[in-house]
């Protein structure tokens, strides 16, 4: 029986205070969104992920506003109690503030309680337009995979002094702008280390060391079922594990005791 209370953004705040670790991964069905739920998982991303783990397509660009919003009613029909963010894909947000509501309202009818968007700069304005339109947001800096082409490729973010600087005031115009999560991937982990230090919201990592709020890994790559190479940032979960269910509940386990990442294992 499933007796947990459901994660809300009060409690994620609460969470956050009192510097206890937030543990998020991906899901994209409801089966996977029962499962995380009974595992003690406090918030789910319905990532547009799902381009690669479930379409096969070699990124997120070609996920739309449609797929993410099947994959979000389908993960809510079976989760309960976990926080529920929908991944707003590609080109679902770049046009007009109108065009960002728009989408947001779509997903949280879907049933995402949160929408997340990538992207520094010109994102502010457009988070500070949903959120106050009464969405809240979780904003995506570092590595988005929705720009890889322009960043040129899979590569870690903000390593030098300035490119630094940058990600630090993004971060702080995104949580000025009334983002309440901030998800920071492949950054190194000083640099996450001193965003998270320096914002009031819980910052969420991947590929950014263990000095975040909390962590995030895509579920089929912690199920060791992605095709090909894996990121070093990721731990394989399955093994050792007796069960699919066992673990997903050692993920939040490692999280929460701050043993995953592990800085000698992932190379931070
Ligand atoms: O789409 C996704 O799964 C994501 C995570 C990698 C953070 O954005």
């Amino acid at each position: 029986m499933n007796e947990r209370k459901p994660v809300t953004l009060t409690r994620l705040r609460e969470m956050h205070a009192r510097g206890e670790k937030i543990a998020m991964l991906t899901a994209y069905d409801a089966s996977f969104g029962r499962l995380c739920d009974e595992a003690g998982v406090d918030t789910i991303l319905v990532g547009d992920s799902l381009g690669n783990v479930i379409q096969g397509q070699p990124g997120t660009m070609p996920v739309s506003l449609e797929d993410m919003a099947y994959h979000v009613a389908a993960v809510a029909r079976g989760n309960r109690n976990c926080w529920l963010i929908g991944d707003l894909p590609f080109g679902s947000y770049q046009e007009s503030h109108e065009q960002a509501v728009r989408s947001s309202v779509k997903l949280v009818q879907a049933g995402a309680q949160m929408v997340k968007l990538e992207g520094g700069g010109w994102t502010a304005d457009t988070v500070r337009f949903i959120v106050e339109r009464g969405i809240p947001v979780c904003a995506h800096i570092g590595f988005t995979p929705q720009t890889v082409h322009a960043l040129g490729g899979y590569r870690v973010q903000g390593r030098e002094g300035e490119a630094a600087e940058t990600m630090l005031r993004h971060a702080t115009e995104l949580a000025d702008a009334g983002a309440a999560m901030l998800v920071m991937e492949m950054v190194p982990s000083t640099v996450a280390e001193r965003v998270t230090k320096a914002l009031p919201i819980p910052t969420i990592g991947i590929g950014a060391g263990p000095g975040t709020s909390g962590q995030v890994l895509v579920l089929h790559d912690m199920l060791n079922v992605t095709r090909g190479r894996l990121p070093k940032f990721v731990r394989n979960f399955m093994e050792g594990a007796p069960s699919i269910a066992a673990a997903l509940r050692s993920y939040v386990e490692e999280v929460k005791a701050g043993r995953f990442p592990d800085p000698a294992l992932h190379g931070y």
